[in-house]
Protein backbone atom coordinates (compact mmCIF):
# COMPACT_ATOMS: atom_id res chain seq x y z
CA UNK A 1 0.00 0.00 0.00
CA UNK A 2 1.38 3.66 -0.20
CA UNK A 3 0.84 6.05 2.41
CA UNK A 4 0.72 10.12 2.23
CA UNK A 5 2.13 10.79 5.85
CA UNK A 6 4.27 7.92 6.48
CA UNK A 7 7.26 6.83 4.34
CA UNK A 8 8.04 3.17 3.81
CA UNK A 9 11.58 2.12 2.65
CA UNK A 10 12.90 -1.38 3.21
CA UNK A 11 16.93 -2.14 3.76
CA UNK A 12 17.07 -5.64 3.71
CA UNK A 13 15.10 -7.48 6.66
CA UNK A 14 14.69 -4.25 7.87
CA UNK A 15 11.73 -1.64 7.77
CA UNK A 16 11.84 1.49 8.01
CA UNK A 17 8.71 3.96 8.58
CA UNK A 18 9.22 8.20 8.73
CA UNK A 19 6.46 10.14 9.85
CA UNK A 20 6.04 12.80 6.95
CA UNK A 21 3.72 15.47 8.55
CA UNK A 22 6.44 18.13 8.24
CA UNK A 23 3.92 20.90 8.78
CA UNK A 24 2.85 19.85 11.94
CA UNK A 25 5.87 18.69 13.13
CA UNK A 26 4.69 15.01 13.08
CA UNK A 27 1.33 15.67 14.91
CA UNK A 28 -0.25 12.63 15.40
CA UNK A 29 -4.45 13.17 13.52
CA UNK A 30 -6.52 9.92 12.42
CA UNK A 31 -4.90 9.84 9.02
CA UNK A 32 -1.47 9.55 10.52
CA UNK A 33 -2.90 7.12 13.25
CA UNK A 34 -4.44 5.09 10.59
CA UNK A 35 -1.66 4.93 8.33
CA UNK A 36 1.12 4.15 10.97
CA UNK A 37 -1.10 1.33 12.09
CA UNK A 38 -1.93 0.16 8.74
CA UNK A 39 1.85 0.11 7.79
CA UNK A 40 3.63 -1.59 10.65
CA UNK A 41 0.71 -4.03 10.45
CA UNK A 42 1.57 -4.88 6.84
CA UNK A 43 4.86 -4.98 7.66
CA UNK A 44 4.15 -7.50 10.57
CA UNK A 45 2.84 -9.72 8.54
CA UNK A 46 6.06 -9.99 5.86
CA UNK A 47 8.17 -12.92 6.88
CA UNK A 48 11.01 -11.07 5.39
CA UNK A 49 10.47 -7.85 7.95
CA UNK A 50 12.78 -9.11 10.98
CA UNK A 51 12.37 -5.31 12.53
CA UNK A 52 10.85 -2.41 12.09
CA UNK A 53 12.44 1.22 12.59
CA UNK A 54 9.81 4.55 13.55
CA UNK A 55 11.73 7.52 13.12
CA UNK A 56 10.20 11.59 12.73
CA UNK A 57 12.19 14.56 11.62
CA UNK A 58 15.62 16.31 12.98
CA UNK A 59 13.15 18.57 14.68
CA UNK A 60 10.45 16.40 15.80
CA UNK A 61 9.70 12.65 16.32
CA UNK A 62 6.16 13.90 16.83
CA UNK A 63 4.91 17.17 19.01
CA UNK A 64 2.03 15.09 20.09
CA UNK A 65 -1.50 14.08 19.27
CA UNK A 66 -3.66 16.91 16.92
CA UNK A 67 -4.34 19.70 19.18
CA UNK A 68 -6.44 21.63 16.05
CA UNK A 69 -8.36 18.13 15.31
CA UNK A 70 -9.50 17.27 19.18
CA UNK A 71 -10.01 21.19 20.16
CA UNK A 72 -14.00 20.97 18.58
CA UNK A 73 -14.57 17.28 19.87
CA UNK A 74 -16.93 16.36 23.06
CA UNK A 75 -17.13 13.93 25.28
CA UNK A 76 -19.85 11.62 22.74
CA UNK A 77 -17.21 12.24 19.98
CA UNK A 78 -14.70 11.05 21.68
CA UNK A 79 -16.21 7.91 23.44
CA UNK A 80 -18.28 6.67 20.37
CA UNK A 81 -15.39 6.63 18.48
CA UNK A 82 -13.25 5.27 21.12
CA UNK A 83 -10.36 7.89 20.29
CA UNK A 84 -7.11 6.46 19.88
CA UNK A 85 -7.63 3.01 20.63
CA UNK A 86 -6.12 2.07 17.18
CA UNK A 87 -2.89 2.66 18.60
CA UNK A 88 -3.15 0.45 20.72
CA UNK A 89 -2.75 -2.02 17.57
CA UNK A 90 0.68 -0.82 17.48
CA UNK A 91 1.47 -2.85 20.41
CA UNK A 92 0.39 -5.87 19.49
CA UNK A 93 2.34 -6.04 16.35
CA UNK A 94 4.79 -9.08 16.81
CA UNK A 95 8.06 -7.96 15.02
CA UNK A 96 10.51 -5.91 17.38
CA UNK A 97 10.42 -2.24 16.81
CA UNK A 98 12.49 0.92 17.44
CA UNK A 99 11.77 3.91 17.69
CA UNK A 100 14.56 6.68 16.82
CA UNK A 101 14.03 10.17 18.34
CA UNK A 102 15.27 13.12 17.54
CA UNK A 103 13.77 16.44 18.71
CA UNK A 104 10.61 16.69 20.20
CA UNK A 105 8.98 13.34 21.28
CA UNK A 106 5.68 15.27 23.27
CA UNK A 107 2.25 13.94 24.67
CA UNK A 108 1.30 11.39 21.92
CA UNK A 109 4.72 11.06 20.44
CA UNK A 110 6.33 10.41 23.68
CA UNK A 111 3.72 7.58 23.58
CA UNK A 112 4.48 6.16 19.83
CA UNK A 113 8.08 6.07 21.15
CA UNK A 114 7.24 4.24 24.45
CA UNK A 115 5.39 1.57 22.18
CA UNK A 116 8.44 0.88 20.69
CA UNK A 117 10.35 -2.36 22.16
CA UNK A 118 13.71 -0.40 21.38
CA UNK A 119 14.10 3.68 22.31
CA UNK A 120 17.06 5.03 21.15
CA UNK A 121 17.41 8.76 21.62
CA UNK A 122 19.41 11.53 19.38
CA UNK A 123 21.52 14.03 21.49
CA UNK A 124 18.64 16.67 20.77
CA UNK A 125 15.56 14.95 21.86
CA UNK A 126 12.96 16.07 23.66
CA UNK A 127 10.29 13.47 25.81
CA UNK A 128 7.49 14.78 27.52
CA UNK A 129 3.27 14.08 28.33
CA UNK A 130 2.59 17.96 28.61
CA UNK A 131 -1.11 17.56 28.15
CA UNK A 132 -2.55 18.86 30.67
CA UNK A 133 -1.17 22.35 29.81
CA UNK A 134 -3.99 21.58 27.26
CA UNK A 135 -6.30 20.86 30.05
CA UNK A 136 -6.18 16.70 29.29
CA UNK A 137 -4.12 13.67 30.22
CA UNK A 138 -2.36 11.73 28.36
CA UNK A 139 -4.19 9.14 26.22
CA UNK A 140 -2.20 7.04 24.20
CA UNK A 141 -0.95 4.81 27.50
CA UNK A 142 1.60 7.58 28.89
CA UNK A 143 0.61 7.28 32.51
CA UNK A 144 0.71 3.97 32.10
CA UNK A 145 4.47 3.16 30.21
CA UNK A 146 6.39 6.21 31.62
CA UNK A 147 5.36 5.19 35.24
CA UNK A 148 6.87 1.66 33.86
CA UNK A 149 9.44 3.16 32.66
CA UNK A 150 10.96 5.82 35.17
CA UNK A 151 8.77 5.37 38.44
CA UNK A 152 6.10 6.71 40.06
CA UNK A 153 8.06 10.11 41.22
CA UNK A 154 9.58 11.54 37.94
CA UNK A 155 6.07 10.72 36.19
CA UNK A 156 4.22 11.87 38.22
CA UNK A 157 6.78 15.28 37.93
CA UNK A 158 6.38 15.52 34.19
CA UNK A 159 2.36 14.61 34.33
CA UNK A 160 2.00 17.00 36.70
CA UNK A 161 4.25 19.90 35.31
CA UNK A 162 4.12 19.25 31.81
CA UNK A 163 7.97 19.76 31.72
CA UNK A 164 9.87 18.16 29.36
CA UNK A 165 13.35 16.01 29.91
CA UNK A 166 15.90 16.21 27.69
CA UNK A 167 17.97 13.02 26.54
CA UNK A 168 20.10 12.74 29.17
CA UNK A 169 17.40 12.96 31.67
CA UNK A 170 15.38 10.54 29.70
CA UNK A 171 18.54 7.93 29.47
CA UNK A 172 19.36 8.39 33.03
CA UNK A 173 15.72 7.87 34.10
CA UNK A 174 15.73 4.03 32.16
CA UNK A 175 13.66 5.80 29.43
CA UNK A 176 15.71 5.63 26.62
CA UNK A 177 18.12 2.86 25.95
CA UNK A 178 20.77 4.81 24.68
CA UNK A 179 21.86 8.11 23.40
CA UNK A 180 23.19 8.76 19.85
CA UNK A 181 24.88 12.00 17.89
CA UNK A 182 21.54 13.42 16.31
CA UNK A 183 23.73 13.34 12.89
CA UNK A 184 24.06 9.41 13.87
CA UNK A 185 21.00 8.87 14.97
CA UNK A 186 19.86 6.87 11.55
CA UNK A 187 22.49 5.15 10.98
CA UNK A 188 22.86 3.70 14.49
CA UNK A 189 19.28 2.52 14.77
CA UNK A 190 19.45 0.91 11.47
CA UNK A 191 22.06 -1.12 12.32
CA UNK A 192 20.24 -1.74 15.52
CA UNK A 193 17.62 -3.21 13.32
CA UNK A 194 19.74 -5.19 11.63
CA UNK A 195 21.39 -7.14 14.43
CA UNK A 196 18.02 -7.26 15.57
CA UNK A 197 16.60 -8.46 11.84
CA UNK A 198 19.49 -11.16 11.71
CA UNK A 199 18.61 -13.12 14.04
CA UNK A 200 16.14 -15.81 14.09
CA UNK A 201 12.45 -14.03 13.41
CA UNK A 202 10.34 -16.51 15.69
CA UNK A 203 13.19 -16.82 18.65
CA UNK A 204 13.37 -12.88 18.42
CA UNK A 205 9.21 -12.58 18.43
CA UNK A 206 9.55 -14.90 21.70
CA UNK A 207 12.24 -12.87 23.33
CA UNK A 208 9.50 -9.74 22.91
CA UNK A 209 6.98 -11.04 23.79
CA UNK A 210 8.69 -12.41 27.58
CA UNK A 211 10.44 -9.02 28.19
CA UNK A 212 7.05 -7.42 26.97
CA UNK A 213 5.37 -9.99 29.90
CA UNK A 214 7.11 -8.04 32.49
CA UNK A 215 4.71 -4.95 32.47
CA UNK A 216 1.62 -7.53 32.72
CA UNK A 217 1.89 -10.29 35.57
CA UNK A 218 3.37 -11.45 38.70
CA UNK A 219 7.15 -12.54 38.75
CA UNK A 220 6.45 -15.85 39.18
CA UNK A 221 4.02 -16.07 36.45
CA UNK A 222 6.22 -14.18 34.52
CA UNK A 223 9.34 -16.58 34.84
CA UNK A 224 6.97 -19.45 34.15
CA UNK A 225 5.85 -18.12 31.05
CA UNK A 226 9.54 -17.53 29.79
CA UNK A 227 9.94 -20.46 30.38
CA UNK A 228 7.42 -22.48 28.10
CA UNK A 229 9.00 -20.13 25.52
CA UNK A 230 12.47 -21.01 26.23
CA UNK A 231 11.37 -24.68 25.74
CA UNK A 232 9.51 -23.51 22.61
CA UNK A 233 12.74 -22.33 21.47
CA UNK A 234 13.68 -25.88 21.01
CA UNK A 235 10.81 -26.65 18.24
CA UNK A 236 12.47 -24.40 15.99
CA UNK A 237 15.13 -25.41 13.50
CA UNK A 238 17.14 -22.58 14.40
CA UNK A 239 18.10 -23.18 17.82
CA UNK A 240 19.32 -26.52 16.34
CA UNK A 241 21.38 -24.21 13.89
CA UNK A 242 22.43 -21.55 16.53
CA UNK A 243 24.07 -23.78 19.01
CA UNK A 244 25.40 -25.88 16.50
CA UNK A 245 27.26 -22.69 14.92
CA UNK A 246 28.40 -21.76 18.18
CA UNK A 247 29.61 -25.54 18.18
CA UNK A 248 31.31 -25.18 15.12
CA UNK A 249 32.56 -21.96 15.52
CA UNK A 250 30.73 -20.48 12.39
CA UNK A 251 28.37 -17.70 12.35
CA UNK A 252 24.82 -18.77 12.15
CA UNK A 253 22.36 -19.20 9.08
CA UNK A 254 19.27 -18.23 10.96
CA UNK A 255 16.32 -19.33 8.20
CA UNK A 256 13.77 -17.87 10.56
CA UNK A 257 11.91 -21.38 11.01
N1 LIG B 1 -1.05 19.44 17.17
C1 LIG B 1 -1.33 20.21 16.09
N2 LIG B 1 -0.43 21.02 15.53
C2 LIG B 1 0.80 21.10 16.07
C3 LIG B 1 1.14 20.34 17.19
C4 LIG B 1 0.16 19.46 17.74
N3 LIG B 1 0.43 18.66 18.78
N4 LIG B 1 2.43 20.63 17.53
C5 LIG B 1 2.85 21.53 16.63
N5 LIG B 1 1.87 21.83 15.75
C6 LIG B 1 1.90 22.76 14.65
C7 LIG B 1 1.83 24.20 15.13
O1 LIG B 1 0.50 24.58 15.36
C8 LIG B 1 2.45 24.93 13.96
O2 LIG B 1 1.52 25.02 12.94
P1 LIG B 1 1.24 26.49 12.26
O3 LIG B 1 2.54 26.82 11.58
O4 LIG B 1 0.15 26.19 11.30
O5 LIG B 1 0.91 27.42 13.36
C9 LIG B 1 3.54 23.95 13.49
O6 LIG B 1 3.16 22.67 13.99
C10 LIG B 1 4.91 24.28 14.05
O7 LIG B 1 4.81 24.35 15.46
P2 LIG B 1 5.35 25.60 16.33
O8 LIG B 1 5.29 26.86 15.51
O9 LIG B 1 4.63 25.60 17.62
O10 LIG B 1 6.89 25.18 16.48
P3 LIG B 1 7.87 25.62 17.67
O11 LIG B 1 9.22 25.19 17.24
O12 LIG B 1 7.68 27.05 18.01
O13 LIG B 1 7.41 24.76 18.97
C11 LIG B 1 6.70 22.76 20.11
C12 LIG B 1 7.53 23.36 18.95
C13 LIG B 1 7.31 23.18 21.46
C14 LIG B 1 6.75 21.25 19.97
C15 LIG B 1 5.24 23.28 20.02
O14 LIG B 1 4.78 23.09 18.69
C16 LIG B 1 4.30 22.58 20.94
O15 LIG B 1 4.28 22.86 22.13
N6 LIG B 1 3.46 21.67 20.40
C17 LIG B 1 2.42 20.97 21.19
C18 LIG B 1 3.03 19.95 22.11
C19 LIG B 1 1.92 19.28 22.90
O16 LIG B 1 1.25 19.88 23.70
N7 LIG B 1 1.76 17.96 22.65
C20 LIG B 1 0.71 17.18 23.32
C21 LIG B 1 -0.52 17.13 22.43
S1 LIG B 1 -1.93 16.39 23.23
C22 LIG B 1 -1.63 14.75 23.18
O17 LIG B 1 -0.65 14.28 22.64
C23 LIG B 1 -2.67 13.89 23.86
C24 LIG B 1 -2.28 12.47 24.01
O18 LIG B 1 -1.99 11.96 25.04
C25 LIG B 1 -2.30 11.61 22.88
Amino acid sequence: MTYETVLLERKGRVALLTLHRPEALNALDLRVMTEVVAAAEELDRDPEVGCIVLTGSAKAFAAGADIKEMRPRSYMDMYLSDWFTTWDRLGQVRTPTLAAVSGYALGGGCELAMMCDILLAADTARFGQPEIKLGVIPGIGGSQRLTRAVGKAKAMELCLTGRTMDAVEAERAGLVSRIVPADELLSEALAVAETVAGMSKPVAMMAKEAVNRAFETTLAEGVRFERRLFHAAFATADQEEGMSAFVDKRPPRFTHR
